[in-house]
């Protein structure tokens, strides 16, 4: 049987080689997170019960390698082992979905009037978004969420070191790869001030700002998606929002055991936005997830406020009626969030994969 790790797939989106993927899982499954261009079939039950006609319907190209896709990497070999039959090239994702979660992708945005160079890191696989940020020699991290090599890479093919880390706040989605990366590269991690985590970091408080030469990253408190949640203001020109402004949405207030909480997180929301909508109107806005798999195709996922005034129409609404309709509308809490939360206030990582852990879609925002 022939299988490719994802790693593999990843370049070969990457690198725009022609192949086809056939996703095999429920539509369920299929509608909540998949990979970018791929088709799809409902044949899970079907491959289950060994029907030999359970891909019979489906056309595909035989000049090119066909990619069959489950959640762990099972029901595809099945899939796969059918369309081999056909005389078909086929290759099964190992791990699946799971594995996928660690797929990703960049696009590169150009800071107007400066030699600062912004890189979005695209986790396709789960749709979180980290950034590195490039000036002379050095390079900035923010939300790092994947391996540390990756950002590592990243850094020298542009000839930049990582030396200062940030979160935007304690990640309840996935887990912080922040203090690995800083453990790897002797860069300097900034956390938003809190007394959430329990090891040593430098604090960030609303109104600092550093200052190596060309950066300017201005800090701004903007509680209400977590009481930390800080936003980063790069060169009075790019907003990285974390969890608290997306594209089309708001955050969503995080983790409250009670309806107080929740009540008190919303509020807090209502006014870090108006906080953000009071900056230039120009401002080039860089959010923390996508809630759709990011596309292989290089386009930044970014909007400005002038926009966000413009599209995302409760932030327009009196307080108490934005309060009602963001808690009228909370999505799921993320499956593990709890377990994630923990493991990123001790800033360790889990002895069991961290796919098991981080699986599924993101839930970050209400729109
Ligand atoms: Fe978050």
């Amino acid at each position: 049987m022939m299988t490719i790790p994802a790693e593999t797939l990843r370049l070969w989106l990457e690198e725009g080689y022609p192949v086809t993927i056939l996703d095999v899982r429920p539509t369920t499954e299929y509608a909540e997170w998949s990979i970018p261009g791929s088709l799809h079939v409902d044949a899970y039950e079907a491959l289950k019960a060994h029907n030999l006609e359970a891909l019979s319907s489906v056309t595909l190209p035989t000049d090119q390698p066909i990619v069959t896709v489950c959640g762990a990497g099972k029901m595809s070999q099945i899939a796969a082992e059918q369309l081999a039959a056909r005389g078909l090239q086929v290759y099964s994702l190992e791990g699946g979905m799971k594995a996928w979660s660690l797929a990703w992708n960049t696009a590169e945005i150009a800071v107007a009037g400066s030699a600062v160079q912004v890189i979005q890191v695209r986790r396709t696989g789960k749709g979180c978004l980290s950034y590195v940020i490039g000036v002379d020699a050095e390079a900035f991290v923010i939300d790092a969420s994947l391996d540390p090599q990756v950002y590592l890479d990243l850094a020298s093919q542009h000839g930049w070191q990582i030396t200062s880390v940030f979160d935007t706040h304690i990640h309840a989605d996935h887990l912080s790869r922040a203090r690995q990366l800083t453990a790897k590269t002797g860069a300097m991690l900034f956390l938003p001030d809190q007394q959430r985590v329990s090891f040593p970091f430098t604090a960030m408080r609303d109104g600092d700002t550093l200052a190596p030469p060309h950066l300017m990253l201005t800090v701004l408190h903007t509680p209400g998606h977590t009481s930390e949640s800080t936003c980063y203001w790069l060169r009075n020109r790019v907003l990285f929002t974390g969890d608290t402004l997306f594209l089309t949405g708001v955050g969503r207030p995080d983790l409250h055991t009670t309806q107080e909480e929740a009540t008190a997180g919303a509020e807090a929301l209502y006014h870090s936005i108006h906080k953000l909508l009071s900056l230039p109107a120009e401002t080039v806005v860089l959010p923390g997830h996508s809630s759709q798999p990011v596309p292989f195709d290089g386009v930044p996922i970014s909007t400005t406020l002038a926009q966000v005034n413009a599209q995302i129409e409760m932030i327009h609404l009196t307080r108490t009626d934005f309060v009602h309709q963001l808690l009228s509308r909370l999505p799921a809490t993320p499956p593990n969030y709890d377990r994630i939360v923990i493991l990123n206030e001790q800033g360790l990582l889990p002895e069991v994969p961290m796919t098991e852990l981080e699986a599924g879609a993101n839930r970050c925002a209400i729109s």
